[in-house]
């Protein structure tokens, strides 16, 4: 090969580099979705470094250092006081030597220690408090302008609403997350529900910090670690050490452990000491950040296009095991798409045994060549999920032969097809009892017509007993059919039909987001039963009237109208709601879940609420089954009271009418 055929392949390689890691950068930040782990991804972008480094001065495009945008629509978005920037990292303790030696360069001899923190696996929010008084959370978004997610960050319990400061404004830095219990208790229910569970917490935090719905926030209990200071004129603040115990004394949940040291060897000690002392923490670390601990070589030491020169995170490995794959297995999720499942030998990997591992597609095992019997590299990070990495080929058996993708469904044979742009493939057949089964698992979800009690055992007994193939049979089944169910006492039996017929009056958009319309996830159905109020109505649109909708293109539009010109699906429909089933917003008899601490009370609103507006407050009140009543009285039970209550708080204590400040009403909500 000559020395031009050598360049212009290595270009090929870096420039196929360069689109695998947007691809990961948008399924990362644009959609809290990513397909590799954090170390995969690090791996493809110290890769394209190198190349690019082999590659400089022959004009290719360059590698972006970009920090990603989380910005998604629907959200406001306002400038940071002061840019939030990223951390240089690595996974090697020759780099943080390194690291060390730069600075004492830039520092031309200065004597400088060290603080040692845990890297928290969450995402990165900006508190911003004007006058003491906390105005707005903003995401990263593009380091400059982030997202504002007030009203989900304003649902963390222990977030102090206001602090001793009369600073115009006061930034404060942290990290927001998922603690372990919640991300298991929340994934277990999601799979019982055939749901498709979250990957890992910091996708779950991620996704909770956009979700806009407050009760279903204040529900995934979102917690906050504060690191760092930002914007803080008049904080006179001399160590990294001294702001995290300011930040301790004005009340934020803070690092539950940090370390000064003095010179990188001991600070190395420490990153090691971490490492052994994180599996106790109560949040997940994926590694170390070690900080220049005087802060006053922090201005001095700048920064370079994304990240700070005086702090740089260690990541701490990944766990690997090596072990046998023993077969493929192949899911039909309730849209057809067909997922492929390692099945493999036991194996302990992060303190679990692992016995199955996610394939994802049929693209992912050609690509990576992966075959029944292979010995497979497993991993698992900060991910509950473990994933096949990638094969021992020289362990290979001689007879083995490459995975062959069937192209005809497991379950009932029929036909897989794909879809242009898709990497899935589909069983078309409605039918086919997984899909039936997790359609029905949807239908009752909690996120869906939430029915209670009607789990996964009793759905797949019924089908077995072919009393349930399609939704509207769940409406058919009597007291008999429940009690008759083995292990199914009388009292549970008339709680899981108290709780089906309870669900005919849900609002519209459970019933259309139940339906499971391809694409239609929970906040396009609210958009659709918004706009056309029943479900006859919505049959009956035109592509123009659908498109245009908030969050509906034209690709949603077709799905949608394909789903009601099918007969099938309109006898569903149909046979619902002679059951009584509600299918119009207006029939509805009462709102959403009952809440007993807002159920059936009488409420009046005063003064600022920072989390959310009044009217949001109102709503969710009455969604939870309470009345909003304008002024205080003494039908009133409860005032909630914002920042400078006024009158009505006043009048509120001299009837003895209970009060809730903000954060109550929030502990309320869950
Ligand atoms: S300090 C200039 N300290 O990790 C950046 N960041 O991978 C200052 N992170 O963007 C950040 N734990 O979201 C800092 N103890 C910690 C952290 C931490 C987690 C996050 C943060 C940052 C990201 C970089």
């Amino acid at each position: 090969m000559s020395a031009q055929q050598e360049v212009n392949a290595l270009r090929l390689q870096y420039e196929k580099l360069l689109a695998e890691i947007r691809l990961h950068d948008r399924l990362y930040y644009g959609k809290n979705n990513p397909k590799i782990s954090d170390f995969e991804y690090d791996c493809l972008k110290s890769e394209a470094e190198r190349l690019a480094g082999i590659l400089a001065g022959q004009s290719v495009e360059p590698l972006e250092m970009a920090i990603g945008d989380d910005r998604t629509s629907g959200f406001k978005a306002y400038p940071h006081p002061s840019p939030m920037m990223s951390l240089a990292n690595t996974y090697s303790r020759e780099e943080i030597f390194q690291f060390d030696g730069r600075t004492k360069a830039l520092l031309g001899g200065q004597g400088f220690s060290y603080a040692i923190e845990p890297k928290i696996d969450g995402v990165a929010v900006n508190l911003i408090y004007e006058r003491g008084k906390f105005s707005r959370a903003l995401t990263r978004g593009n380091g400059s302008v982030g997202d504002d997610v007030s009203s989900s960050v304003g649902t963390i319990k222990n977030l102090p609403l206001r602090i001793e400061s009369d600073a115009e404004i006061v930034e404060i830095r942290g990290e927001i997350y998922v603690d372990e219990q919640t991300f298991t208790t929340l994934n277990a229910s999601r799979e019982e529900r055939g749901l498709e569970p979250f990957s890992n917490p910091r996708n779950l935090a991620a996704g909770t910090v956009k979700t806009l719905d407050p009760a279903e926030v204040a529900e995934r209990n979102l917690k906050l670690i504060a690191y760092a200071v930002g914007h803080c004129p008049n904080c006179h603040l001399e160590f990294q050490s001294d702001a995290i115990e300011w930040l301790k004394n004005l009340g934020f949940p803070s690092q539950e452990k940090y370390w000064i040291a003095d010179g990188v060897a001991e600070a190395w000690e420490c990153v090691v000491e971490l490492d052994r002392a994180r599996r106790e923490f109560s949040y997940w670390t994926d590694g170390a950040v070690l900080k220049v601990n005087e802060l006053r070589f922090h201005g001095e030491l700048g920064a370079t296009a994304r990240a700070p020169r005086w702090a740089i995170a260690y990541k701490f490995a990944p766990e690997r095991a090596v072990t046998q794959l023993k077969n493929i297995i192949l899911q039909v999720g309730r849209t057809g798409v067909v997922t492929p499942v390692a099945e493999l030998e036991p194996v302990q990997l992060s303190g679990t045994i692992v016995s199955r591992a996610t394939l994802h597609n049929a693209d992912e095992i050609a690509k990576k060549d992966i075959r029944p019997w292979d010995f497979v590299v497993v991993e698992k990070a900060g991910e509950i999920i473990p994933a096949v990495i990638s094969v021992e080929r020289d362990r290979r058996r001689p007879d083995s032969r490459p995975f062959a993708f069937p192209s005809t469904c497991p379950h009932c044979g029929s036909k897989l097809i794909r879809l242009a742009n898709e990497v899935a493939w589909r069983c078309q057949n409605s039918r086919c009892l997984p899909q039936v089964r997790r359609r029905i698992e949807h239908f009752v979800s909690r996120a869906a017509m939430d029915i209670d009690g009607l789990g996964t055992a009793i759905i797949e007994k019924l089908m077995t007993q072919k009393k349930l193939l399609c939704v509207a049979d769940i409406y058919r089944l009597t007291f008999d059919d429940f009690a008759g169910l083995e292990k199914l006492g009388t009292k549970s039996a008339l709680k899981i039909l108290n709780n089906v017929k309870a669900s005919k009056a849900r609002p519209l958009w459970r019933l259309l987001h139940g339906l499971g319309i391809f694409g239609v996830g929970e906040q396009t159905a609210k958009v659709l039963a918004n706009e056309f109020h029943t479900i006859g109505n919505l049959a009956g649109a035109t592509a123009d009237a659908l498109e245009g909708l908030d969050g509906i293109g034209g690709k949603l539009s077709a799905e949608i109208i394909s789903f009601f010109s099918e007969p099938s699906n309109g006898k569903i429909i149909e046979d619902l709601r002679a059951l009584g089933v509600c299918t119009a917003d207006e029939m509805r008899s009462s709102a959403g879940k009952k809440n007993l601490n807002f159920s059936g009370k009488n409420f009046a609103l005063t003064g600022t609420l920072y989390a959310m507006t009044r009217q949001r407050a109102a709503e969710i009140i009455e969604g939870f089954g309470g009345h909003v009543l304008g002024a205080v009285s003494a039908k009133t039970h409860v005032l909630i009271s914002g920042d400078g209550g006024g009158s009505k708080l006043a009048k509120a204590k001299l009837l003895g009418i209970e009060i809730w400040d903000e954060r109550k009403f929030r502990e309320n909500l869950a």
